[in-house]
This record gives C-alpha cells, sequence and structure tokens, in this order.
C-alpha cells in the first residue's frame, strides 16, 4: 500500500487532546498521582499556574486540571459550557458566582471544600490567605463537550443560560437538601459543600466492612459525586464499573488493588491524602484502610445515579453493590482471592495495628 499523507484535523481527531497541548500547562500522565506534589507552570486562560491530570483509568468524558492560587492571588474570571467540580486540596480562599440574572454569591472555601458553579455561570476564584498558597483540583466534562461540539466558541464563548440548575440561595452557602432513596443511594443535594472532611454519610453494610457514603449532587449536574468512609482496620469488597470515576483521597492512608475478572497477578497502588486515580473500565479495584485513621475519599465521574446518561452506567449503578455470581458487579468477601485478605493482615501487623474485619466476613 502506498504511503498517504493524512491532512492535519482530518482523521483521527481528538479536539480535548488537541486543546490540552496548546494550553501551555504540564500534562501529568500515570495510574495515580499524589496531587500535592505535581509541578504547575503559568495557565494563562486561568491567570494561575496550572496543570492538567490524565490518569489511565480516564474515560472518554472526564479530565482534572490543578489550579494553584498565590497568596493574595485571583483566578481570572470563568464562564464555560462545560460541568466543573472543585475540590480544594490546600489553603483558604473565597469564590464569587454570578447567577445568569446577574445577582453575586460568594462564599468561602478551605481545606476538602468540594463546590461547583451552575452550568455556564461566571465565577472567579480568590485566594484570602496573605501567606499560603491554594491548590484545588477541578474535575470537568470538558472532553466530552468539546469532544461533541469540537468549536471552542462554543464552549468558552457562550451566552446560554440553565436557570433550573442554579439552586436555592442556600445551595451557595453551605445549606443543602438531603434527599433519602435508599443506603448508597442517599442523596445531598447543594452547591458547595464547605468540608468533606466533617461532612455526615450515611450507612452502606453492602458495600463492605463499617462503610458509609452520601451521593452528592452539585448544581444539578450530571457529574456524579460522593463521598465513602472506611473505618480503621477494615476493607471493602471489589466491584468494578464504567472508567473516568477520579477517586481523590480525602484522608486517611492505604492501598487498592485492581484486576480484571480472571487475572492471576493485581496491580496495587499505596495512596494518602491528596492522591487521584481511576479504576480503568470494567476492571475490579478494592479499596483498603491499612492506617490508624479512617480513610475518607470523594470520587467524580460524568454520569450520575440522577442523571446516568448512559445504559451501562444504569445497570451498573442499579447492581453496583449486588454479588457477581448473581448478575452484578461485586465480589463477595468469601469469593475473593485468599492473598488479598492475607496481605491486608500482613501489612497491618508491620504497622503493628489489627483487623477489625471479623465482624463482617
Ligand atoms: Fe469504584
Amino acid at each position: 500500500m502506498a504511503d498517504v499523507t493524512i491532512p492535519a484535523g482530518k482523521y483521527m481527531v481528538d479536539p480535548y487532546l488537541d486543546w490540552s497541548r496548546r494550553e501551555g500547562v504540564p500534562i501529568h500522565e500515570d495510574f495515580g498521582l499524589d496531587l500535592l506534589g505535581v509541578e504547575t507552570r503559568p495557565w494563562p486562560r486561568y491567570g494561575v499556574n496550572g496543570a492538567i491530570v490524565h490518569v489511565k483509568g480516564r474515560g472518554d468524558c472526564m479530565t482534572v486540571f490543578l489550579l494553584d492560587i498565590p497568596p493574595g492571588g485571583r483566578t481570572a474570571p470563568q464562564q464555560h459550557i462545560f460541568e466543573a467540580a472543585f475540590y480544594v486540596l490546600s489553603g483558604h480562599g473565597s469564590a464569587t458566582v454570578d447567577r445568569y440574572a446577574g445577582e453575586r454569591h460568594q462564599f468561602e472555601w478551605g481545606p476538602a471544600s468540594v463546590f461547583a458553579p451552575p452550568l455556564n455561570t461566571r465565577y472567579q476564584l480568590f485566594n484570602t490567605s496573605g501567606r499560603e498558597p491554594a491548590r484545588i483540583a477541578v474535575s470537568c466534562n470538558l472532553p466530552a463537550v468539546l469532544n461533541l461540539f469540537h468549536n471552542e466558541k462554543f464552549v468558552f464563548d457562550n451566552p446560554a443560560v440553565f436557570p433550573e440548575r442554579e439552586g436555592a440561595q442556600a445551595h451557595f452557602s453551605g445549606e443543602g437538601d438531603f434527599i433519602p432513596i435508599k443506603p448508597g443511594k442517599h442523596m445531598w443535594e447543594t452547591n458547595f459543600l464547605p468540608d468533606a472532611r466533617r461532612f455526615k454519610l450515611h450507612e452502606w453494610g453492602a458495600r463492605g466492612a463499617g462503610a458509609s457514603h452520601i451521593q452528592v449532587i452539585l448544581a444539578d449536574g450530571v457529574l456524579h459525586c460522593h463521598i465513602s468512609e472506611m473505618p480503621v482496620g477494615t476493607y471493602k469488597k471489589a466491584h468494578r464499573h464504567a472508567p473516568d470515576v477520579h477517586v481523590y483521597i480525602i484522608s486517611g492512608e492505604g492501598y487498592s488493588l485492581l484486576f480484571y475478572e480472571g487475572d492471576k497477578e493485581m496491580t496495587r497502588v499505596d495512596w494518602g491524602p491528596g492522591w487521584v486515580f481511576a479504576p480503568p473500565d470494567m476492571m475490579f479495584h478494592q479499596h483498603f484502610n491499612s492506617g490508624a485513621e479512617p480513610v475518607r475519599y470523594i470520587a467524580f465521574t460524568q454520569g450520575s445515579v440522577r442523571y446516568p446518561l448512559t445504559e451501562q452506567m444504569r445497570r451498573v449503578y442499579a447492581r453496583i453493590d449486588q454479588d457477581m455470581k448473581k448478575g452484578g458487579n461485586q465480589i463477595e468477601y468469601r469469593d475473593q482471592d485468599a492473598r488479598v485478605h492475607a496481605m491486608f493482615v500482613a501489612e497491618l501487623a508491620r504497622k503493628g495495628l489489627v483487623p477489625k474485619m471479623e465482624p463482617f466476613a
């Protein structure tokens, strides 16, 4: 076959990746990363230093931006047709969000704050400390939107309004609405969660030993967010789902094992506060608390229990905590590889800790 020179922009185009390379900031790629340790450089779009993070389990829809706001600094104002959920890794500051009609909300954020400006509202972030920098992770679905429309003006300079997503006034000040569904699916609806470290979670025993959980609906968007906690001396059951679920460790230390059905070997990722990783598509993953404190983490993806978006997600969410032997997507403790528990016991012994799994066996 003769060599063919393919004209640029005519074949296998990925508008999001092309955009990300043009932004001029470092793009960090790995299975998992310590977000507190990665390099940032000036990002003209945001007016502060930043970086882009692509983890291995990233799917087609989500990406992560890192923003560093210097002491006394501020981002450039932003407005865009993609959903963005902000998770504060470190530092203190404030945010302004302008409703479509012009009314301005202002709220104060700090470590482990979570917030999402309603779609295409104008917002700006400020570091209110005179000494301490602030680092913020932004989980967003720009890849999905830019690859669908491949038109940057549509995404970044669009007058469309979505008043049905603005939410109640109180949703900008840290209040919210609890919407009971069932264990593992209870929702908290808001635009701003002041401190994910202290937010009340609800029991979800079917997911694993002493597990607790809440689904967070942010600005009535299609981004999924949940917060989970594992008590000391415990680990969760292995489960699997679609890719793109970015897991951020809020507090505690531990590791995750990842493997595909039938694999002889497992991949291990050790993590602590500030780490992010995403289990690849339908790869089983199992989280272990191997430290002396509870482990709490927060996860973001596109497609929520409110707006699942895909048939696969509807199917997986419906059976996320059901035994895979009965058609679900979870491995019960009694069926897991014997090496899994042995590794956990050895890991704790090394640190002088004891497992507390007996009541759940
Ligand atoms: Fe998961």
